[in-house]
């Protein structure tokens, strides 16, 4: 079956954050949105059918998890990644948003230190500075146009208060898919030193096309014995709204006292509906679905570097290597971080995710999501460009 990832469809009037909280980030509800992470592409019919059918029985009861769920999780990262985890590693996350939250208090006290990469997805320097841990930020460096890791940097960060790193893997922004060597010696400095890796995978299934995803906790026993990894359907199957991640701990003692910690609050239950959309997604039918949509978002980026150079010439595109987040940097524009949004705002009429918000590195810099059908994409760098022609390219 051949899907349609050009199909345009409005999502006005369903509520979507994308769509309804424009206002609110960008002081204005007229622009085209091109920022929060879900894409516009229909959510496969696979997984709605499935969800259709369970809503043909009229109790939506309190239910178990089914064996089914563990089983087809464990198959599918199993055949995607080659990482032979066991059912009793997993269990359910209600987001893994909240997941950053659970891991900071259950492994973490008030006042210890919890190292991140910036730029990086703005709820990893939020969530645990909100529950009272202090952000220590090792950033990445820019090296042949790709985002890499400053071990040196790092070592020098890590204090005896020092208890948690979080890895964004593949990385947000820069779509970076981190290769085993530089996995391998993370994991030997934070084994070394003793700090718990908490390795955020819910891009993994989303390795475009020649690049391949490496799960953290397989790239060696210090790894593997050191960290807790987050997955999901939701990015992959553009299901976010229905909540449905899941953990990884393969080592016995970590898992306990997470699953002790969930426990406590009954964190770890799914809704019947993540349950229902992860069965119908983690199928083969679900991986040809994800194959074509790889090969439509890899199109985009294709066309997001090919309108840079010809159109944009000053805006600079990382390149990524999974999903569907490009990472651009405006320096040679000559405007600076406010003043590029706001004529990407209010003259342009597009909401990027302003690359600020991502922390140190993300000045002058927006990310653009390109999940969605190409004319849309196309209007809006057409739209990018105008305003960018009037005297502002260097
Ligand atoms: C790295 C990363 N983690 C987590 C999330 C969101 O996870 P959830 O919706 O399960 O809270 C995103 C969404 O963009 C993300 O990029």
């Amino acid at each position: 079956m051949k899907y349609d990832f050009d199909e345009q469809i409005d999502r006005r009037g369903t509520g979507a954050y994308k769509l309804e909280q424009c206002e609110a980030v960008f002081g204005t509800a007229d622009v085209q949105p091109l920022w929060v992470a879900d894409m516009d592409f229909r959510t496969p019919d696979f997984i709605l059918d499935a969800i259709r059918h369970r809503l043909e029985h009229p109790v939506l009861g309190y239910t178990v998890t089914p064996p089914a769920y563990y089983d087809c999780v464990v198959r599918w990262v199993r055949d995607r990644h080659g990482w032979d985890i066991r059912p009793e590693w997993m269990g359910f996350l209600a987001g893994i948003v909240p997941g950053l939250a659970h891991a900071v208090n259950a492994f973490t006290q008030p006042g210890d230190e919890v190292i991140v990469q910036p730029p990086v997805y703005p709820p990893f320097l939020h969530v645990p500075e909100k529950n009272g841990r202090r952000v220590v930020c090792n950033p990445l460096r820019e090296a042949d146009g790709r985002f890499e890791m400053d071990f040196d940097d790092l070592e020098a960060r890590i204090t005896p208060k020092t208890r948690l790193f979080i890895l964004c893997n593949p990385h947000n922004p820069g779509g970076r898919t981190w290769d085993a060597d530089t996995l391998r010696r993370l994991a030997d400095i934070c084994r070394r030193r003793g700090v718990l890796v908490l390795s955020d995978e819910i891009h993994a299934d989303m390795a475009l096309p020649g690049n391949r995803h490496i799960p953290f906790a397989t790239v060696s026993e210090a790894a593997a014995r050191n960290s807790l990894t987050y997955m999901a359907p939701s990015k992959t199957f553009n299901i976010p709204g229905l909540v449905s991640s899941f953990y990884v701990i393969p080592d016995p003692e970590l898992r306990q006292r997470f699953a002790a910690y969930l426990d406590s609050s009954e964190l770890n239950t799914p809704n019947i509906f993540a349950v229902v959309a992860t069965l119908a997604a983690y199928t083969a039918r679900g991986d040809e679905w994800r194959r074509q949509m790889l090969d439509y978002v890899q199109g985009n980026v294709d066309f997001v570097v090919a309108f840079c150079r010809e159109r944009m010439p000053a805006v600079r595109p990382m390149v990524p290597q999974a999903s569907f987040l490009v990472w651009l940097d405006f320096s040679a524009c000559g405007l600076d971080s406010e003043a590029l949004q706001h004529k990407m705002v209010h003259e342009a009429k597009v909401g990027l995710n302003q690359g600020t918000t991502f922390g140190a590195g993300g000045e002058r810099h927006l990310r653009l999501n390109v999940a969605c059908p190409r004319a849309r994409l196309r209007e809006a760098l057409e739209r990018m460009a105008a305003v960018l022609e009037n005297g502002n390219v260097q």
